[in-house]
């Protein structure tokens, strides 16, 4: 009897402040209609000071535990998919850890970008089927506004900060999940990256001279790029578990732009209620945009027992990947 890693639990939380498209007009040059057309996104939530992205993790991480009936002293593992932590170090997992409580759970921070909730699951799910009573929490969390710059238009509209969380546990039932699939091509890295406060480039002065601190994007190469990866992994998704695109319930994809979650749609032949947008409430939220998504799906009610539910994301690096999953 195979074990399959299930979901119990999930919980999202997103800061205090909303900035609407309208708000932006007045600090780039841009319009409502543009970011509306092009993306699909209205407003995005975006954290005081205060909210750290620990914080907004931690609030998330209660939010799952809660729905799960897990106590923090009973987790085994958090992992924070990030890429915009509170610090080096200690990592976000370790300041969730502590907040939380979960005295005996090891934690460590993943970063793989915009697909890093499905490189976390993946790797939880490698846990599980080891041992199937383990219970794994796993955040998607991101604060991206401290990581923009605010006189770009052509990124500062895109992305919203937030927090994403699952708690999972092992079954021998056939359901949960079934697949996951994750890639990389670092040699297209450029496209999409923050150059500076790494280590590669010690100098302050020279970073807050170039900017470096700020993610910078060539938008229409990332797009093509998104568009292929993402389907081509879906594919490979659907290929692995022996479905075709009939056999999608609910396809949940990282929420970058609408225009790509469509042509994603078309191409797989998945009808538009198959489809879960929400990109217009919380624009980019990168690591986060999978997890909130699940939950404010579970909350509504949608996740139903037997659904078959595939996650796709993709993400600088560039890193993507699938999970698929029976609900
Ligand atoms: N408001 C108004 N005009 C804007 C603008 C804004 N906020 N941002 C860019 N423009 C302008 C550009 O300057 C350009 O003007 P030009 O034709 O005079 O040079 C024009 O709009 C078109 O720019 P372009 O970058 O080609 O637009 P686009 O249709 O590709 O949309 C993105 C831009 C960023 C929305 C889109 O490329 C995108 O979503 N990329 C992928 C993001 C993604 O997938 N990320 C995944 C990993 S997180």
């Amino acid at each position: 009897m195979s074990i399959h890693t299930i979901i119990i639990g999930t919980g999202s939380h997103l800061p205090d402040s909303v900035v609407t498209n309208k708000d932006l007009e007045g600090r780039v040059n841009t319009t409502d209609e543009w970011i509306r057309s092009r993306t699909g996104i209205h407003q995005r939530y975006i954290a005081n000071d205060h909210e750290t992205n620990s914080y907004l993790a931690t609030q998330s991480a209660r939010k799952a535990l809660d729905m799960a009936g897990v106590r923090p002293q009973d987790l085994d593992l958090i992992i924070v998919s990030t890429m915009t932590p509170d610090m080096p170090m200690p990592s976000v997992a370790c300041l969730v850890q502590n907040e939380l409580g979960a005295k005996k759970a090891g934690a460590f921070d993943l970063q793989a970008t915009c697909s890093g909730f499905l490189y976390g699951l993946s790797v939880a799910d490698k846990f599980i089927r080891d041992n199937r009573r383990m219970k794994i929490l796993v955040i998607g969390s991101e604060v991206l506004s401290r990581r923009t710059n605010w006189e770009d238009r052509s990124t500062c509209v895109l992305f919203g900060d937030g927090a994403g969380a699952v708690v999972l546990t092992g079954t021998k039932e056939d359901r949960g999940i079934l697949s996951s699939h994750l890639h990389a091509d670092g040699s297209l890295g450029d496209l999409l990256t923050i150059r500076g406060l790494g280590t590669a480039h010690p100098e302050l002065s020279e970073i807050l001279e170039k900017g470096w601190q700020y993610i910078e994007m060539q938008g229409r190469e990332v797009f093509k790029c998104a568009v292929k990866a993402l389907e081509s992994v879906a594919w490979e998704a659907l290929e692995a578990n022996g479905w075709t695109g009939d056999d999608v319930d609910l396809l949940i994809s990282h929420q970058a732009n609408i225009r790509i979650l469509n042509l994603l749609g078309e191409r797989l032949g998945l009808s538009k209620e198959k489809i879960f947008i929400n990109i217009h409430k919380y624009g980019n939220t990168s690591a986060a945009s999978i997890p909130i998504a699940l939950d404010e799906a579970n909350r509504k009610g949608i996740l139903v027992s037997g659904l078959h539910i595939l996650l796709v994301a993709f993400g600088g690096g560039f890193t993507w990947g699938s999970v698929a999953m029976r609900w």
